[in-house]
């Protein structure tokens, strides 16, 4: 798989400056809209997945907006139902929400009260870690709600920033920058 892991990581796009002067975006769209590497990513997040045994999941949750592309398609592969987690005020019903600061700014993010139930084996994706104020926020709301975080595990991690530090389960990613 290595030489596909490395194939992906080229073919990323970044662009320095965006959103703001200092940051530079990683594209994941750039991988995404071909059809190899998208098969590519699912299969080798999947294989990851099994190699952690982060098995036997019942909810897949995924963080808006970015974390909606890969989530849903993991939890088919796995079997597992997809949750939400959403930026606040879009979700009806009674919501759990918790306040989070990430790289340039802060938000608040909310998750549906009887969206996961108690001890449920939850997966957490997203496209990307960078501070790990994101993933750190959902696994306070996911704890909440007594659910049983096996793990995140994200597409890319920007490694210098050390996010995995502020998230209290355990942090995967396929490629590091
Ligand atoms: C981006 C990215 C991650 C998060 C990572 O989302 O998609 O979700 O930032 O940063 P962190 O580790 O510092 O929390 P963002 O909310 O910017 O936008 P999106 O709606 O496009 O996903
Ligand atoms: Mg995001």
């Amino acid at each position: 798989y290595e030489s596909t892991l490395s194939d992906l990581k080229d073919k990323i796009k970044s662009y320095p400056d965006f959103p703001k002067e200092g940051i530079v975006f990683r594209d994941i769209f750039s991988v995404l809209r071909d059809p190899a590497c998208l098969r590519n990513i699912l299969d080798l997040m999947v294989a990851k997945i099994e190699l952690l045994k982060w098995t036997d999941v019942d909810v897949v949750v995924g963080l808006e907006s970015r974390g909606f592309i890969l989530a849903p398609l993991l939890a088919v592969k796995l079997n597992a139902g997809f949750v939400p987690v959403r930026k606040k005020g879009r979700l009806p019903g009674v919501c759990k929400e918790i306040a989070y600061t990430l790289e340039y700014r802060s938000d608040v993010l909310e998750i549906q009260q009887d969206s996961v139930h108690q001890g449920q084996r939850v997966l957490i994706i997203d496209d990307l870690i960078a501070t790990g104020g994101s993933l750190g926020a959902t696994c306070k709301l996911l704890s909440g709600l007594n659910a049983n975080v096996v793990g995140c595990l994200v597409l890319l991690e920007l490694e210098q920033l050390h996010g995995s530090k502020n998230v209290e389960a355990p942090v995967e990613s396929l490629i590091t920058f």
